[in-house]
């Protein structure tokens, strides 16, 4: 785990003396394996001298490769012993926790054999290990934006009037996983036509496409555990509201600007405002009603957030979606979403389909 001495650096400047890692996108990251949240407890406890796992017995094959210390437990013990033997020979005065996964199940085995009892959120160690992307991790997202837009380009075809938002995800969603996506899609596709499209997490209904509609979908991929997240918005037939197209227009236009405003070195809330504005200018303002955009990886929304006001300098090396959004009640929607990558040479887009209003 080449990563470990990094972390015991944040570690030693974030004064904490111990991490509690437990299945999800950090542990992921720093194992290179695969643990579900279960009933079962996981737990990877990271100190300055050490690092143990305490997990099931029949997970411990996942980290035989590693070089960790581990405890096991069994169906019939349960966990608590495990922890018991952990907390003998280390009591941890304040431990980091990544507050939106762990769950009161581990907090109450820690605290219940004195492993600690103060715990605080580390999530900013994490963010920083995480956001800048190294080639290996950029190849993989790059696969899984392949994948999705192969995807979306072979069955893109099959939206006609009469089909549903739900049966052309199940189409999709098919076709993800048969282009070579891990089975765990990084969210269900958004399919969004007519008024749907108004709501920017709308779930695909029993509702049929109809000529005249923009429709908005929104999908992505799984490559080896790092996702891409791509919205396009299409129109079926050429009879289409005027308010939209001029709002189709100014989606358009904030997501080039703001994608012309992403560098190494600026805030990230100058390419929220850089897609803003336009769709201010253009009148449509109140109806953007969501952030430009979210970093993207090994977790489907991570930092750096692109909202506004946030001074947080983008560094080389790190994803995020540009997304900008207009939802008109009772109308439609248009949201045309793309996956950034920031090199020396400037920001690249890892996604290559039209952002023109193609009809289907
Ligand atoms: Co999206
Ligand atoms: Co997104």
């Amino acid at each position: 785990m080449e990563n470990l001495k990094q972390i015991r650096e944040l570690m030693i400047r974030n004064s904490l003396d111990g991490l509690a890692i437990v299945p999800g996108p950090n542990m992921a990251y720093l194992t290179g394996s695969k643990f579900h949240l279960s009933e079962r407890p996981v737990i990877f406890f990271i100190l300055q001298n050490e690092a143990t796992f305490i997990l099931p017995e029949l997970e411990s094959p996942k980290i035989l490769d590693l070089d960790v210390n581990f405890i096991t437990y069994d169906d019939k013990e349960g966990p608590k012993p495990a922890f018991e033997k952990f907390a003998k020979t280390n009591s941890i005065a304040k431990m980091g926790i990544e507050s939106r996964i762990i769950r009161h199940l581990e907090l109450d085995l820690m605290n219940s054999t004195a492993i600690t009892s103060d715990v605080v959120d580390a999530s900013n160690i994490f963010a920083k290990l995480r956001m800048s992307k190294n080639r290996n991790e950029i190849e993989r997202m790059i696969k899984a934006v392949k994948i999705a837009e192969t995807s979306l380009e072979s069955v893109l075809g099959n939206i006609r009037p009469g089909l549903t938002e739900k049966q052309f995800a199940a189409d999709l969603v098919i076709e993800l996983l048969r282009n070579g996506s891990d089975s765990e899609l990084p969210f269900s596709p958004i399919v969004a036509s007519g008024i749907n499209a108004a709501n920017p997490h709308h779930f695909p209904s029993n509702k049929e496409f109809q000529y005249g509609e923009l429709v908005i979908i929104d999908w992505g991929a799984n490559f080896e555990g790092y996702f891409s997240d791509i919205t396009r918005t299409f129109a079926l037939g050429s009879k289409i509201d005027d308010e939209l197209l001029r709002a189709y227009e100014a989606v358009k236009q904030a997501n080039e600007s703001a994608r012309s405003k992403a560098k190494i070195g600026v805030q990230a809330g100058i390419i929220d405002v850089a897609a803003r504005s336009v769709i201010d200018e253009l009148g449509f303002g109140k109806y953007f009603t969501h952030r430009t955009g979210h970093g993207l990886g090994l977790e489907i929304h991570e930092e750096p957030y692109i909202k506004p006001d946030n001074d947080f300098i983008l560094e080389k090396g790190m994803t995020f979606t540009i997304e900008p959004g207009i939802y008109i009640p009772n109308l439609g929607g248009i949201r045309i979403e793309d996956d950034i990558y920031l090199e020396d040479s400037g920001a690249t887009s890892l996604t290559t389909l039209s952002r023109d209003l193609i009809t289907l």
